[in-house]
């Protein structure tokens, strides 16, 4: 009687090894000396010849069960070590992006800028966009096709700074955001949702309440059938949307040229939540900017059809509300640079 293979002593030693194995290209090694043709697996297998029928069927089925349970391990252990060094491999490869944050913070965003960033957000909550434009303009954005023409006496109501550019008084630094009203529908079309930050200029002495730079925010919307009643929505939405529950706004008769009708509008007083104090000369109000229908006139400068759109416009500064949120009684402290008062907002 021949030697009979014990596929159970080729196997228990084999399953260890796998089980060791400690890394994929070990295990390839393995799995050829353990499984593959000159493995004893193989030479049990070419041995099965040379029994007899009976015990060669048995023999056999034993040898196949003790294949597959070291495959079975083999397989199992190579899924381990691909998902292991697949991780390792993740790991050394991995970027830091993490922003390096100084552990104590210098310095924040001036309180004008903050004012800013609100204004914005609230307005874009409200579905506008924000744009831009310069600060250096020409008289026909700044003034001409605002419906100021040449001579018109409202242009006393801004000192100009002229610029040395150009024909005389052609170029100087925007008095107000309103030229970028103009910017904007020239380069869009109707429907426009949007407000404009920016800085603007007059010739004015520096006192409590003037300065030669300050920043305004100017808004406006054209579309079908925008009516007066919209505007005073808006901006009572816009009030109470940045000043907090119980803030109205109302409106005044007034004149710019640029808006027909045209109107002041005011702000329940922040000091005395409208029950009249000093600040607000016991009126309940305080009087934050300028608004009105868009005149014809400016629809025309810009080739908008005044028969098909409608729109109204705003204009505000940005500063004096600044003031007006937290009480402050002298605009130069914006300015002034003072790390003891910036430091407190
Ligand atoms: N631009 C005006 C100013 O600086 C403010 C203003 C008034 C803006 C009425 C507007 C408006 O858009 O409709 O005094």
């Amino acid at each position: 009687m021949s030697a009979r293979p014990d596929p159970e002593a080729l196997v228990a030693g084999a399953l260890d090894r796998v089980a060791a194995a400690d890394g994929t290209e070990e295990l390839r090694m393995l799995e050829a000396e353990l499984a593959g043709k000159r493995s004893p697996l193989a030479a049990a297998k070419a041995a099965l010849a040379g029994l007899e029928a009976g015990e060669r069927r048995a023999a056999g089925m034993a040898l196949n069960d003790a294949r597959r349970r070291l495959e079975e391990a083999m397989e199992s252990r190579r899924r381990e070590l691909e998902s292991s060094e697949r991780q390792a491999r993740l790991a050394t490869e991995r970027l830091d992006l993490t922003e390096a944050v100084p552990a104590r913070r210098r310095g924040h965003l001036h309180l004008v800028t903050q004012a800013r960033d609100r204004l914005e957000d609230t307005f874009i909550g409200m579905g506008y966009t924000v744009a831009e434009g310069p600060e250096a303009e020409t008289d026909w954005y700044n003034f001409e096709a605002l419906n100021f023409p040449a001579g018109h006496p409202a242009r006393a109501m801004y000192d100009t700074f002229y610029l040395e550019w150009g024909p005389p008084e052609s170029t100087l630094l925007r008095t107000h955001t309103s030229p970028v009203q103009v910017r904007v529908m020239e380069r869009s079309e109707p429907p426009i949702y949007v407000v404009v930050p920016g800085r603007c200029y007059r010739v004015d002495t520096p006192d409590a309440s003037h300065l030669p730079v300050f920043h305004q925010i100017e808004g406006l919307v054209v579309d079908r059938g925008i009516t007066f009643g919209a505007l005073a929505g808006t901006l009572d939405a816009f009030t109470e949307a940045y000043f907090g529950p119980g803030f109205r706004s109302r409106l005044r008769p007034s004149y710019f040229p640029f808006t027909e009708p045209s109107a002041e509008f005011d702000i329940t007083c922040v000091f005395c939540k409208g029950e009249g104090c000093r600040t607000c000369a016991r009126t309940g109000w305080l009087e934050l900017g300028g608004c009105g229908m868009v005149h014809p006139n400016v629809f025309r400068a810009v080739g908008y059809d005044p028969e098909v759109w409608s729109g109204f416009a705003f204009g505000f500064g940005i500063d004096r509300l600044v003031m007006m949120r937290h009480g402050i009684d002298d605009i130069r402290e914006l300015i002034t640079n003072d790390v003891r008062f910036l430091r407190q907002f």
